[in-house]
């Protein structure tokens, strides 16, 4: 690890499929850190067994979402790419953690009070003291910089408010994180709703796209894809679906919607749609291939994500030691 780069860490949840959105905006942005950051990724199993999984399909899409953050041009030998549940300091801080963040904290999280409400049957205490771990996982690389989406933002937040809280009684033990939220544009819609955010948890599958979709599938949802009667191929508030559309094709594509609307005026949907696809096709095919060949290739995998577990621990160690240490635990 180089002294003088900052560090970045940012945790993804193996508990569903990578959509187009993720996609666009947040897996895509990932290696373009990798080079000017101490870049830190990890697949976090732990806080997807907050709600209850299926076991064999947790580990599939451990294994999956692990393939698909290389094939999405994350280097495992440049970042530290891991499965969080490798590397035990993560479970081991987040007790200590826990002893330094109040109930009332925890109680005015967002995403705790909205997951409760959905999953009332399963209200463990994992869901309530999920902030914790993820404040572990950010403050055992003393990470500086957290790349997440806006609905994060709160727990990236009460992760700086435990770290303060450690180090105003023992000193500065943990760098203060902070949120990166990638500025919007990116944002993806769905393409059955389009006034709604593209999400995997859609009853409509033809509503979002997978990163590992196939071709012929993601031609078909695009050509369902909800439009408008008015015919125009440009961006409006009245027009959600068209311009979700257009911004899908431009940050695909890399030109600027201006243009996409320029070069497509006059045209008709019928026309427009099938494009949008080929185009989101091409954007996806090498990683999904990519993916698929790593997921054949068990051994290959094996090794690269026991090496980035090796590689985490080694820095958590350090970290965990030393608040071991803070606290008047006897040294191991
Ligand atoms: N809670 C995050 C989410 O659902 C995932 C996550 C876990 C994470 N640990 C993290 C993100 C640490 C950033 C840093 O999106």
């Amino acid at each position: 690890m180089e002294q003088n780069k900052k560090t970045i860490f940012s945790g993804i949840q193996p508990s569903g499929k990578i959509t187009l959105g993720n996609y666009l905006g947040a897996l895509r942005n990932w290696p373009t850190f990798q080079d000017t950051y101490n870049a830190i990724y990890s697949v976090v199993d732990e806080h997807a067994i907050t709600v209850r999984q299926n076991p064999a399909e947790l580990r599939r899409q451990t294994l999956e979402l692990y393939a698909q953050l290389i094939a999405c041009g994350l280097d495992p030998e440049k970042s530290t790419i891991f499965i969080q549940s490798h590397v035990p300091q993560h479970a081991e801080l987040s007790w200590v953690l826990n002893c330094y963040t109040m109930f009332g904290e925890l109680s005015r999280m967002t995403q705790f009070k909205d997951k409760s409400a959905a999953h009332a049957d399963n209200i463990n205490g994992g869901l309530f003291t999920y902030p914790v771990l993820m404040a572990a996982d950010i403050l055992l690389y003393q990470a500086d910089l957290v790349p997440v989406g806006e609905d994060q933002r709160q727990h990236v937040e009460l992760a700086r408010n435990i770290a303060q809280r450690f180090n105003g009684v023992y000193g500065e033990v943990f760098a203060m994180p902070e949120a990166y939220i990638p500025p919007v544009g990116a944002r993806v819609m769905s393409l059955s709703e389009p006034e709604k955010k593209m999400s995997k948890s859609s009853e409509n599958e033809n509503s979002y796209i997978l990163v590992m979709d196939p071709p012929e599938v993601i031609m078909r949802k695009f050509k369902r894809a909800v439009t408008d009667s008015e015919g125009g191929i440009y961006r409006s508030p009245e027009k959600p679906g068209v311009s979700n559309l257009i911004e899908i094709y431009a940050a695909v594509t890399g030109e600027s919607p201006e243009k996409v609307e320029e070069s497509f005026s006059g045209q008709g949907y019928g026309a427009f749609k099938p494009t949008v696809g080929e185009a989101v096709v091409e954007a996806l095919r090498p990683i999904r291939e990519e993916t698929e060949r790593l997921l054949k290739d068990k051994a290959s995998l094996e090794t690269l994500y026991r090496q980035g577990a090796e590689k985490a621990a080694a820095m958590a160690a350090r970290t965990l030691r030393k608040v071991h240490k803070k606290v008047g635990f006897v040294s191991r």
